[in-house]
């Protein structure tokens, strides 16, 4: 079995998979969301004490396996460091106290092999990444190296709900919320614009969607339930035709056979249907990790780990560091 760890955020979480089958034995995540939310964001000295408390429990857990466990796979980057260095500490721990190889995992890729948790790959492979920390369109090619096609100048897709969540006092993370209320909505009151409508560039940014949000905020002062559903419809439905207005000239020139979307805020279910009908517009097959996997996890850490494993892809003890920030492009999967 490959143990997995992963605690590059707000999430710590252990994952054991059968290296032959790609079965999950074991899979456990304590979230650290109830304790960031009176702040509205993930505040990084709590998490990185929150990970201390949770990790050796989650590791005692898994004792009784052990003697089966044949490497150590941990997300060694991107991520808070102060959060990864979490787990990599007890990954590098183990490894030595069990005599197993050890295995850095990056957390985006991770979310990458979230869509093949039990199976191999399929390459090539278009991948939509929204994320807390991410917004990302890539082409892993038939070869399996990453070329990243568009990425957010600013905010991410995840963190401006989490910040619109913030400006209403609704809570952390605001994906969930945000989405819920806008069910509530009338989505004619308001008019957000859509970023970079008009603009040529293939990128994506939030900022100025965010701001324009926060004006309607405080033109109202004291916000009523109905103005803060009015406010989630107008502005996800922006936020929403941004991602698909420019994935549509993307797909124009880059025609995926398969396309996947992945990462904390691929659980929104209009962002979903709304690459539903893209997808079946370009003749794409569009797909999906099951809802539990989609936020940060362990068990697609696990999943990489065994990739990784079975190509004898091991990083030494004293050698693995951890990198809060990397660049996907010319990666492969
Ligand atoms: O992948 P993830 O768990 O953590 C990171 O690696 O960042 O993603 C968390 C992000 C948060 O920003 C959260 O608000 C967003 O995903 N999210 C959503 C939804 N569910 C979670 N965003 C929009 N709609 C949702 N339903
Ligand atoms: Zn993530």
């Amino acid at each position: 079995m490959i143990l997995g760890i992963e605690s590059s955020c707000d999430d710590s979480s252990v994952a054991l998979m059968d290296a032959q089958t790609y079965e999950l034995k074991f899979y456990k995540k304590i979230t650290q969301e109830a304790e960031h939310s009176k702040f509205g964001g993930v505040v990084p000295e709590l998490a990185a004490r929150l990970h201390t408390a949770a990790l050796p429990n989650l590791i005692e857990e898994i004792s009784p396996y052990f003697k089966d466990i044949q490497a150590v796979g941990v997300t060694n980057e991107p991520g808070l460091s102060v959060s990864l260095i979490g787990g990599v500490s007890v990954a590098k721990s183990l490894c030595v106290a069990l005599g197993v190889p050890l295995i850095g995992v990056n957390h985006l890729i991770g979310h990458i092999y979230s869509l093949f948790l039990d199976r191999q790959i399929t390459l090539p492979l278009g991948v939509l990444l929204v994320s807390g920390g991410h917004t990302m369109v890539l082409n892993i090619g038939e070869n399996g190296i990453i070329k990243v096609i568009a990425t957010t100048s600013d905010d991410s897709f995840g963190e401006s709900f989490d910040k619109v969540a913030k400006m209403m006092n609704l809570g952390y993370p605001g994906g969930a919320i945000i989405e819920k209320l806008a069910q509530n909505g009338d989505a004619k009151r308001f008019k957000f614009t859509v970023p970079l409508k008009h603009d040529k560039r293939i990128e994506y940014s939030f900022s100025g969607l965010k701001n324009q949000v926060r004006v309607e905020i405080e033109k109202l002062g004291e916000l009523s339930e109905a103005d803060k559903s009015d406010i989630a419809v107008s502005f996800q439905n922006s936020a929403i035709e941004h991602i698909l207005d420019k994935l549509e000239k993307i797909f124009g020139e880059y025609k995926f056979k398969n396309f996947g979307v992945v990462g904390g805020a691929s659980a929104n279910l209009l962002l979903r249907s709304k690459l539903q009908i893209l997808c079946d517009k370009f003749g794409s097959n569009l797909m999906y990790a099951p809802l539990k996997y989609c936020s940060d996890n362990a068990a697609m850490i696990a999943r990489v780990a065994t990739s990784k494993y079975q190509n004898s892809k091991f990083t030494q003890v004293g050698e693995l560091a951890i990198k809060p920030r990397v660049n996907l492009d010319g990666m492969s999967v």
